[in-house]
């Protein structure tokens, strides 16, 4: 399982996160991506990310963590299991 986390930058994921999701192959894996912002929510961010993994990868839908302190996040990661 990969957790993708970043911020938004102008309301997509910075373009490093894009180079990343490129330069490996996530076939068969899990990829649930999380992100922080100023406000904005995820937008198209998951559709143009998940666009560029290969068909067979896992994606599941991510989650805006604004706010969340250390315990928050850990339930949300303990429900992904
Ligand atoms: C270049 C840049 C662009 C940003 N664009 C957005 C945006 O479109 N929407 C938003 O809500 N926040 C935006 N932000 C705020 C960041 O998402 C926010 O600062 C970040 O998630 C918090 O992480 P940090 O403490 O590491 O900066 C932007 C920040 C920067 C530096």
């Amino acid at each position: 399982m990969t957790d993708a986390g970043f911020p938004i930058w102008w309301y997509v994921a910075p373009t490093i996160i894009n180079t990343f999701l490129e330069s490996y192959d996530f076939s068969g894996k899990t990829v649930i991506p999380f992100a922080t912002s100023g406000g904005s929510g995820m937008g198209k961010t998951e559709a143009v990310l998940h666009a560029l993994c290969p068909d067979s990868v896992n994606w599941k839908s991510g989650k805006m963590l604004n706010g969340y302190d250390r315990a928050q996040m850990e339930a949300w990661v303990r429900t992904l299991a």
